[in-house]
């Protein structure tokens, strides 16, 4: 799982339903003393996850080890400095090395093309946990919260949320270009609203456009300089941070390049934003993208979507791991 692009929409779907419909049968049978319901219960036993990670982690690798903790597996975190990886080793030779004596890879890595180069190489399933291109895990988490937050009734090859509309204010990153494919493959139309420099690249463009083939009716993308325009119409305001991973010396001057997109309640209602609008954010959170008032407002979803991150992990190890690619 390198990408949603990976991912049909009935696949998605079936993913996204399955994190929801295992947090209810978990958290009712945590409720009653009980321990994680079939069929996760032992569903890992005996599997070990090696979680390769380049880049701190919270919500990453606290989901992923605690959903192969839940399913009876071992996760096994190796960073940076823990592993030959980078500065001895080649990624050819610790991907065969390591998918020799695991059952899953979940890397964290800088350039896309290592993750790529690690599956291509690798004889168990590997998840990408975050590359600069795509962020598959939190796409899953981030439309279970969508289609619990508006109870959306779900198809066999969707999630039921045609016509809805999601706002992207802010840069053009990881985050945004797994949610855009995402939406093009539910039919949830994305307007990206990004200071000029910081849109989406050509190439990512048509990879998200790319999603929409064989869909019956693909959400639109749209993409401005103009934040009011993103979010008229908007059901949901989305951002992520403006300096990600990796580009800390370029902080300063994307600091002044962003001024104006942060997310507020006024800039909201200048966009005319859906009156029910919701936020969202995948964390880690500033202060710059999102004014205190809407992230710790009524309107944020923030921390369920946090929580769905488990979710989406329990959901994608099992279709991966335990189920071997195929997505029941
Ligand atoms: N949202 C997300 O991936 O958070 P972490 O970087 O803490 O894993
Ligand atoms: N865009 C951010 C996401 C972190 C979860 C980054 O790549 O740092």
């Amino acid at each position: 799982l390198l990408s949603i692009s990976d991912l049909s929409p009935a696949e998605f779907t079936r993913l996204v339903v399955n994190a929801s419909s295992h947090k209810k049968a978990v958290k009712d049978a945590f409720a009653a003393g009980q321990v994680p319901p079939k069929p996760l219960q032992g569903a890992m036993t005996g599997k070990t996850v090696a979680m390769m990670f380049s880049k701190r982690s919270t919500r990453t690798r606290v989901s992923t080890e605690a959903a192969v903790q839940l399913m009876g597996g071992h996760p096994m975190f190796l960073g940076k400095d823990d592993i030959q990886l980078g500065v001895n080793e080649s990624l050819y030779d610790t991907s065969v090395v390591i998918s020799s004596m695991t059952s899953c890879m979940v890397a964290r890595v800088g350039p896309h093309s290592d993750v790529a180069n690690l599956a291509a190489h690798s004889s168990v399933p590997v998840i990408n946990a975050l590359s600069s291109d795509f962020h598959p895990l939190q796409t899953i988490a981030d439309f279970q919260t969508i289609h619990e937050t508006f109870s959306s009734t779900p198809t066999e090859s969707s999630l039921g949320l045609e016509g809805r509309k999601v706002a992207w204010v802010g840069d053009s990153n990881n985050v945004l270009f797994d949610l855009a494919i995402g939406c093009v493959k539910m039919g949830v139309d994305i307007a990206v609203a990004s200071p000029a420099g910081y849109g989406i690249p050509d190439e990512m463009r048509k990879v998200i456009l790319a999603a929409g083939e064989g869909v019956a009716k693909p959400g639109k993308l749209s993409e401005t300089t103009v934040p009011e325009e993103a979010i008229e119409g908007a059901d949901i305001l989305v951002t992520d941070t403006w300096v990600s991973m990796g580009q800390e010396v370029e902080a300063q001057k994307r600091l002044k390049a962003f001024a104006g997109y942060q997310i507020t309640n006024e800039l909201a209602k200048r966009g005319r934003a859906k009156p029910d609008w919701k936020f969202m954010h995948c964390l880690p959170r500033h202060p710059e993208e999102v004014d205190d008032e809407v992230f710790y407002g009524p309107r944020s979803l923030v921390f369920p979507e946090a929580e769905n991150r488990l979710w989406a992990a329990v959901s994608a190890l099992e279709a991966f791991v335990v189920n071997k690619g195929k997505i029941l």
